[in-house]
């Protein structure tokens, strides 16, 4: 070996060992992006979904505001539900999962993105969608940043925050303070559920006639009838707690089947209006999901 060959064998190895170091320490160049050629940030927006056109509007409502406030940010969706992405398929509607849209956004430049759920509370789809969106940031080649925005319920002050614009917002003026109003939030099993509970109790020291219940979780329908009957209410606006009026809002809360919760009321001998909007259709609401957007730019920066 001449003393050349030595020379370069030995530049090799340390050009080898100084990139190896650069990837280790996770540079903020692994994107692959310099600062001049970067794109960014991007938004993500991340609901459940619904099929159903007229909750649809409620999305397209969203899409408006977040656009108005990010002007000329790239904004794109993404549904967590893969039955409801299946069905769309079928109409020829394609829309992304989160990881589908998140490595779309990677493959187009992105470098920081911003995901905002744009669920009620923080139970298991946000957590997910945390867990992988994160680890989109961890990948060889990924994002240099992804903050996963907070849906709507997630501390003490935005429950309070909602208690105070939510009747302004969505009850309906004609409502006189001796009629009831009925939010209908979606519940779970995971143990973020309490948050309802926390709502109907923050909700009944704003205005001791309006309730908090859900389908699928605490406080239940049942415990919402008996305080109305015991209360002898003659009057109930039936409200969706939920993003969109979807397939609960219409059949489970204001559907014509005996087990909506309209029917049983009627039963009851309680008269029932149903105002079928869901909360993302509501400006003074939206607005919120878009505070926390902001917050999110800035953990960006
Ligand atoms: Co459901």
């Amino acid at each position: 070996m001449t003393r050349k060959t030595i020379a370069a064998l030995i530049t090799f190895f340390l050009v080898s060992l100084l990139s190896t170091a650069a990837m280790a320490t996770g540079h903020p160049q692994a994107s692959g992006h310099s600062k001049a050629d970067e794109k960014g940030p991007a938004i993500l927006l991340v609901t459940f979904g619904t099929s159903i056109p007229s909750a649809q509007a409620a999305f397209a409502n969203i899409d408006a505001q977040v656009k108005k406030a990010f002007p000329g940010m790239e904004v794109r969706w993404a549904y967590t539900s893969h039955i409801i992405r299946k069905k769309l398929a079928r109409e020829g509607k394609l829309l992304d999962s989160p990881e589908v849209a998140l490595a779309k956004l990677m493959d187009d430049g992105y470098s920081r993105v911003a995901v905002q759920s744009l669920h009620m509370i923080p139970g298991l789809e946000f957590h997910e969608i945390h867990t992988n969106a994160k680890r989109f940031e961890k990948m060889v080649g990924g994002f240099d940043k992804v903050f996963v925005a907070y849906p709507l319920l997630s501390s003490n002050d935005a429950m309070d925050t909602v208690v105070k614009i939510l009747p302004a917002a969505m009850i309906p003026k004609e409502r006189t303070p001796g009629d009831a109003v009925v939010l209908m939030g979606h519940g779970t099993h995971h143990t973020s559920d309490a948050i309802y509970s926390a709502m109907m109790y923050k909700f009944q020291n704003a205005d001791p006639n309006i309730y908090v219940g859900t389908v699928e979780g605490h406080p239940t329908f049942d415990e919402v009838k008996a305080l109305l009957v015991k209360k002898g209410i003659k009057k109930a606006y039936l409200l969706p707690f939920m993003s969109v009026a979807g397939d609960h809002a219409r059949n489970d809360l204001a559907g014509d089947d005996p087990d909506s919760w309209k029917s049983m009321l009627t039963l009851a001998g309680i008269e029932c209006v149903p105002v079928l909007k869901g909360v993302a259709e509501y400006n003074a609401l939206v607005d919120l999901w878009i505070q926390n957007l902001k917050t999110a730019m800035k953990h960006l920066e």
